[in-house]
């Protein structure tokens, strides 16, 4: 059934409990409907007064949104402010210095705590020794680190500072590395010796080594390391410091560097429809605002909840839901280092049991390898699990399909705690469409309505509105704080990729499909309608993949497309052409694993094809263009229905039929 079928026919309702309903920030729809109204009287009134409320300025702003040079929207623009003075000092003045801001679990099961006064202390000293190496406000620090309290210092201290990081997914190759050092123009590289997942030890070091040997990288000054196995390293004299060396002697006090509104706090990069990941720019003001905000009405957090986000902070989900949202709220929030999977697939449900966990949120590929953990080994299924702590569930990343949904809400929230599908993307720098626990009543498949300020629609080609019960296209009607400004060092493509002329450039263009359900308006989204694919939560685009392909000096020709996955959501399935003759059996398979490795360095081990077909030539037009919705159809093992007398050579449709 089609994603569009199966949210038109899913019916199950299950409302707010009445106590969780009671006591949330936001009670009831009648709540939720009010702010809405109050952001459709008073746009920027509406905004302007969370502004105020939810923000420390360090110099007020009197000007909410500036539209005069749309699609690059400023908001609250000539207020200043820091963002970690909003994390961290103003907790110690609000009566949280002694509370835990993080508990960190590392890998092997260790666990750390570290109160809000602890955690100031030692963002403030790795700030001053940023600022001895001569960082300074608006220089771009790439991060490369694993989960780890160190991680989430180096980002705060970056921000205290006024620069700008730039985190790069531990998971990502030295080239991909070497990419968005060079696209940043980073002065400073902050990493570690070692990872440590599932029991083993990853090199992070020797990789940045050899990111940085590819050349290219010379605005680059400075390798900071946190020692984190005491693995071997190599050390470049003159450019490589360990973080204990760097932060050793400075003093646990550091005054914030005051930066405007729109001062760019991080870039994040993420792929898009081209080869060529994009650099995804956040502010300081409207980026800090809306973290806070969808901690207070998504989540509701209240003072004596554990948050737990099982994210990394190289995902734009653990800059919101770990590194600041979290903290800006005075959250005591759990950062795991390790795998779900390790010591065995029970180790999310043990670590909420231990922890007290009270707020859950996770992706969705990770509940259906839990799900089918749990079938197969009755020792890690959840009910063997205290779980009573929980409260509230959240999802994210990706569609979650109303049976992982069901068993999420059953088996881990015992049908007591309500489920937050939130649907947002890099660029939306928080949650957009999602339930609100104490209000909304939810349908599992949908992440139900706009947040409140969230002028989100469904629009055909042409942008006009579409009836409820028609898919169409995702879009966003307004600016809103969070939103990204633009890509690093690429203004034209910003404006093609979100406020393309068709639209007259008004619209933001999410990349994604949606329709509205004919009664209740509930959103559900069908997925991108672009050349972007989800596995397992992490986003990808096929020509990226494309080009990594056919750097390979045997391969000619690449097309990648996604094929549907029961755990991963999308699996990657490359249709390849050889420079010599087509490989057949096990020479097939033994190209095809070169192949996968050669992705896996290119890019990293996630973008490896699950499965690579070979063929003499690839399905295209007369003119030339390859006809990608066929090769969908054949990855899925289907047959093809279409009419196919445009192609320049049918019989080709055959021979890539068969997987290899
Ligand atoms: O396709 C949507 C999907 O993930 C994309 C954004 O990916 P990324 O920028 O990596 O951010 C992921 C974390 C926010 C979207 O364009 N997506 C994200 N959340 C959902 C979702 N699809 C359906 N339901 C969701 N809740």
């Amino acid at each position: 059934m089609s994603e569009i079928e199966s949210a038109k026919q899913e019916t199950r309702i299950f409302n707010p409990p009445a106590e969780f309903a009671k006591n949330a920030t936001i009670s009831g729809m009648q709540a939720y409907q009010a702010l809405r109204a109050e952001a459709e009287r008073d746009y920027e009134g509406f905004w302007a007064r969370l502004a105020r409320e939810n923000i420390e300025w360090h110099k007020p702003f009197t000007t909410t949104l500036n539209e005069t040079e749309a699609p690059f929207y400023k908001w609250f623009e000539d207020g200043q402010l820091n963002v970690s003075y909003n994390c961290l000092d103003r907790n110690l003045k609000n009566g949280n210095a002694a509370k835990t801001a993080i508990i960190f679990e590392a890998d092997d099961g260790k666990v750390t705590k570290l109160t809000y006064q602890e955690l100031h202390g030692r963002v403030c000293q790795f700030a001053n020794g940023l600022k001895a190496l001569g960082i300074k406000k608006g220089d771009r620090v790439v991060i490369y680190m694993p989960m780890s309290i160190e991680g989430v210092v180096a980002m705060q201290a970056c921000a205290r500072i006024g620069a700008t990081h730039s985190v790069v997914f531990g998971g990502f190759s030295a080239k991909s590395l070497q990419e968005r050092i060079i696209d940043a123009g980073a002065v400073a590289l902050i990493t570690a010796d070692e990872q440590v997942r599932g029991g083993k030890q990853l090199p992070l070091k020797a990789i940045a080594d050899e990111a940085i040997d590819m050349g290219g990288c010379e605005a680059l000054k400075s390798v900071i390391v946190y020692k984190r196995t005491g693995g071997n390293v190599k050390f470049v004299e003159g450019r490589d410091l360990w973080m204990e060396d760097v932060v050793a002697n400075q003093p646990d006090q550091c005054e914030p560097e005051w930066v405007d509104a729109e001062h760019p706090l991080f870039i994040l990069y993420t792929s898009g429809s081209t080869g060529k990941p994009k650099g995804v720019q956040h502010s300081s003001a409207g980026y800090l605002l809306w973290t806070m905000l969808t901690m207070k009405w998504t989540f509701d957090l209240k003072p004596n909840d554990i948050f737990w986000c099982t994210a990394d902070i190289g995902w734009v989900t653990g800059h919101s839901y770990i590194t600041y949202g979290p903290l800006a709220v005075g959250a005591t929030e759990i950062v795991f280092e390790g795998v779900p999977t390790y010591p065995n697939a029970g180790r999310f449900w043990d670590m909420i049991a231990r922890h007290k966990a009270t707020i859950f949120y996770t992706a969705p590929t990770a509940i259906r390898s839990l799900i089918k953990a749990a079938d197969a080994d009755e020792k890690v299924h959840p009910k063997n699990y205290d779980l009573s702590s929980l409260r509230l569930l959240g999802s994210v990343g990706e569609p979650i399909n109303p049976e992982a949904w069901m068993w999420y809400y059953r088996n881990i929230g015992r049908e007591r705690c309500p489920i937050v599908d939130t649907f947002w993307q890099t660029e939306t720098g928080g949650h957009m469409i999602t339930p609100l626990p104490g209000a909304t009543p939810l349908v599992p498949g949908s992440c139900t309505l706009p947040l409140p300020g969230i002028m989100a629609a469904v629009v055909d080609e042409t942008g006009q509105d579409l009836p409820n019960g028609q898919g169409g296209i995702l879009v966003v009607k307004r600016p809103w704080p969070s939103m990204i400004r633009t890509i690093w060092g690429d203004p034209e493509r910003f404006k093609k990729s979100y406020f393309p002329d068709e639209f007259g450039n008004k619209l933001y263009l999410a990349g994604d499909g949606a329709i509205r359900n004919e009664q209740t308006g509930y959103f559900t989204i069908t997925g991108r309608i672009d050349d972007v694919l989800n596995v397992s939560g992490h986003r990808m685009g096929t020509m990226e993949i494309e080009s990594a392909l056919v750097a390979n000096p045997l391969v000619a020709e690449a097309a990648v497309v996604g094929k549907p996955d029961e755990t991963t959501g999308e699996s990657i399935c490359a249709f390849v052409v050889l420079k010599r003759s087509r490989p057949t059996g096990d020479e097939a398979k033994q190209i095809a694993k070169e192949l996968r490795d050669w992705v896996g360095k290119e890019i990293g081990p996630i973008a490896k094809p699950k499965e690579i077909r070979f063929g003499d030539n690839l399905p295209k037009t007369r003119s030339g263009k390859i006809m990608r919705r066929l090769l969908r159809v054949l990855a899925k093992g289907e047959e093809i229905t279409q009419d196919v007398s445009t192609l320049e050579n049918p019989a080709i449709l055959d021979q890539l039929k068969q997987a290899q």
